[in-house]
């Protein structure tokens, strides 16, 4: 990470995760315990916690009681990746610069330990310490952009475009579920954790989503311009898949331009709102110059 902030943030979730899921001991089942916090604490750029994080602050909220959700979000993230890099779905044998959860523990083993970290991820969130009508609203975001409809339901659609290839509304469509449907909550739920009001909820989601699908796009060209050893997982992995992305769709340079075009979107709804923005300014452009 480049600023200070950000890092702040990183550390807070980094030891919020030790606490909230803490190794075991003398029990039956700890190695999936072990497996689900080997992938947790392998690493990763943390960037939806700390969106979480910066946009509760934005809205006058106290950053500490945005934690649970914070470490909730990120496992379900998690979850996600674990699930991602099985050999029924990318097929991918490493994550975060290691071995994929699959590869070190097994595919059972991989597959209860994403099951373990999204259950109890809406464990953390239902005893976080936030007013109960704001927690219970988090909470549906977090169901609502995990679920069908959201994450899941573009994970469904990204491997249907194996087979069946997708126009540009719909491999859109695909990313903004698959990818923008996560980082959206985490701008929405550090948002209502702060109290704020519906209509600046509807404007940090707009402004997360041309984030997350830009930051899809930049994944999509890392994924055929950059190496496993800077990105922490394989390249080339979407050609191997026969995956439609914006670099197949468009060519690299408009789907840069495309990431550019997103990115000012992004950076006018923050502006609309009339608040100390610059620090999710310069994390909206520091993903898109990104190299991992
Ligand atoms: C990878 O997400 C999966 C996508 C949605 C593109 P990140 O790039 O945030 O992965 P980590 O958390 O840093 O490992
Ligand atoms: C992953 O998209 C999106 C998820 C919901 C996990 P990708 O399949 O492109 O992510 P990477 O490149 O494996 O991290
Ligand atoms: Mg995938
Ligand atoms: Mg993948
Ligand atoms: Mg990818």
């Amino acid at each position: 990470m480049t600023e200070n902030w950000m890092n702040e943030y990183k550390a807070l979730v980094d030891r919020e995760i030790d606490c909230l899921v803490p190794t075991l001991n003398n029990c039956a089942y700890a190695f999936v315990n072990d497996a689900a916090r080997y992938s947790l604490t392998l690493g990763g750029k943390r960037i939806r916690p700390i969106i979480m994080l910066e946009c509760c602050r934005l809205f006058g909220g106290d950053i500490k009681q945005a934690l649970g959700f914070a470490v909730a979000l990120e496992m379900i993230h998690t979850y996600s990746l674990i699930h991602d890099d099985l050999p029924c779905m990318d097929n991918d044998d490493m994550r975060r610069g290691k071995p994929s959860c699959h590869i070190k523990f097994g595919e059972d083993t991989a597959l209860l330990a994403g099951d373990t970290l999204l259950t109890e991820a809406f464990n953390i969130a239902a005893n976080s310490s936030v007013d109960d009508k704001r927690k219970i609203k988090a909470i549906a975001i977090l169901a609502k952009r995990a679920g069908l409809h959201g994450m899941i339901g573009g994970q469904v659609l990204d491997l249907s475009f194996e087979k069946t290839k997708p126009t540009m509304e719909q491999l859109k469509e695909m990313c903004c579920l698959k990818t923008g449907c996560l980082i959206s909550a985490a701008a929405e739920i550090g948002a209502v954790i702060a109290g704020a009001t519906e209509n600046q909820v509807a404007l940090i989601s707009e402004y997360a989503f041309n984030l997350g699908l830009a930051f899809q796009i930049i994944d999509d060209i890392l994924d055929v311009t950059s190496t496993a050893e800077v990105l922490g997982k394989p390249i080339n992995s979407d050609a191997e898949n026969d995956k439609a992305t914006f670099v197949t769709l468009l060519g690299l340079d408009n789907a840069k331009a495309l990431a550019s075009d997103l990115t000012k979107q992004a950076l006018d709804i923050l502006s609309s709102l009339n608040k100390d923005t610059k620090r999710l300014c310069s994390l909206t452009n520091m993903l898109l110059q990104r190299n991992y």
